[in-house]
């Protein structure tokens, strides 16, 4: 009875705890981002209903490719809440990304969304890795009309591996996914992480260190 209700007690406890990563159900039809405003909540203010129209809901230029003349070879177009000011509290967006030939997306997460993928033009490899300690590195070469899932918070990158421009669209489960760069956000931050603690971290000479942390 008692160790029925601990083990009831922990499930309910863990459910709430997952539940919390996602963003809450709205609790009306829609809540039109309002840029204008500057009262601070997690999201944004809603926009008076009466003052919303379609060009809150709407979005034009996915069709344009992105310029992938950068060190990456690729470019992403995103179409979050900063930019379709009706995704406030849906929970979704989407992205367009380009490539270059041999072009990369470099290793990343979303800290608050899953994403799911497909390819509308080329071939693509991609892949996450899972948490540790197994840090498995799951992955695939997408062709055209291929979909691919990266779990929320994972470490994910995808590389054109065609001799052509590769494109493709993608959904994620935020309206403000976020990203975090591994590359930049270890050996980029502003201050530096000290560079003792990434010698040891990647257990390499304070001069490769010094390297990256120049290059980023
Ligand atoms: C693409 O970006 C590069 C580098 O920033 C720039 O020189 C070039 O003019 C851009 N091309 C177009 C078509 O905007
Ligand atoms: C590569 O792309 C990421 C994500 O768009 C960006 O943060 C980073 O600055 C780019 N790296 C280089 C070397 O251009």
């Amino acid at each position: 009875m008692t160790t029925n209700f601990v083990l009831l007690s922990l499930v309910a406890l863990s459910v709430a705890f997952l539940a919390s990563a996602f963003e809450p159900s709205p609790l009306q039809d829609f809540c039109v981002a309002d840029a204008t405003t500057s009262a601070r909540v997690n999201g944004q203010p809603c926009k008076n209903p009466s003052s919303v129209g379609a060009a809150d809901f709407s979005f034009s230029g996915l069709h344009i490719p992105g310029n992938t003349s950068n060190p990456n070879g690729s470019r992403v177009t995103p179409v979050s809440v900063a930019q379709l000011p009706g995704l406030n509290t849906l929970g979704i967006s989407m992205v367009r990304i380009d490539y270059a030939p041999w072009g990369i997306n470099p290793p990343h997460t979303h800290p608050r969304a899953t994403e799911i993928l497909t390819v509308i033009e080329g071939s693509l490899q991609v892949g996450f890795v899972t948490s540790n300690p197994d840090n498995n590195l799951i992955t695939k070469t997408l062709q055209k009309g291929d979909v691919f899932v990266f779990p929320i918070g994972l470490i994910h990158f995808q590389r054109n591996v065609g001799t052509k421009n590769a494109v493709a669209i993608a959904a994620l489960s935020s309206q403000n996914p976020g990203v975090i760069t591994i590359a930049n956000a270890v050996f980029g931050s502003e201050p530096k992480i000290s560079s003792d603690v990434l010698t040891k971290a990647f257990q390499v000479e304070p001069s490769i260190v010094q390297k990256l942390q120049a290059t980023f």
